[in-house]
């Protein structure tokens, strides 16, 4: 083994106490339970609990960077950023999109996938408007996406390893949800 390796494996891993994720007990709509283990991390004091790999396709290949979760409403999860950006153009050659959140406090995961669609102007506006930054002009180049969930799964991280996951995909006009037992680190 490599001294980084050997280091990387050495270092610390989850936290001793880590809350629990009862398969039994979740939540028919998985923004529900988004949003508790959203609140959670807020409650935490973790810097950034809102920044989550906001995944896009490049002419099919997956790229990823980091981006603030705006809002979450009945038009899907929100996110702004430049039309004219990398994202930006991605998204309007192929509107397909993932998110994944980490709280390493908790040792919780949530990876979220759907289309993305383009809210209106008046939306985009507002969000520009309330930025620290902004000083009075509109930027039209500016827009507020939602992603509208099509595919959600939960990992609640566990001491031993036996991470507990809960996935939802959509079926008719709900959602269906089950443990995932497919393997995991
Ligand atoms: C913590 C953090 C939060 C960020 N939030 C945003 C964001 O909400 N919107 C955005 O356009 N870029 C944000 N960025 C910058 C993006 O990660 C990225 O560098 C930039 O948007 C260009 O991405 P692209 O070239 O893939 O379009 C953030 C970066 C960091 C480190």
């Amino acid at each position: 083994m490599s001294d980084l390796a050997a280091r990387l494996r050495a270092l610390p891993g989850f936290p001793e106490e880590m809350p629990g994720l009862d398969p039994d007990s979740v939540p028919a709509d998985p923004a529900v339970l988004f949003l508790g283990w959203l609140e959670d991390a807020i409650a935490s004091g973790a810097r950034q609990p809102h920044a989550m790999t906001f995944q896009t396709l490049d002419g099919g290949a997956p790229v990823g960077r980091t981006l603030i979760l705006k809002d979450l409403d009945e038009r899907g999860l929100h996110v702004s950023t430049h039309r004219s950006s990398r994202k930006g153009e991605q998204l309007a050659a192929d509107s397909r999109a993932a998110m994944t959140f980490f709280w390493r406090e908790s040792g919780r995961q949530v990876q979220v996938r759907g289309e993305v669609v383009a809210l209106d102007e008046e939306t985009s506006q507002a969000d520009w408007r309330a930025r620290p930054t902004y000083d009075g002009a509109p930027n039209l180049d500016w827009q507020v996406y939602a992603l509208q969930p099509e595919w959600w799964e939960f990992t609640q991280s566990r001491q031993d390893r036996r991470h507990v996951r809960i996935g939802y995909r959509r079926e008719g006009g709900g959602w269906v949800h089950g443990p995932v037992t497919t393997p995991a680190g």
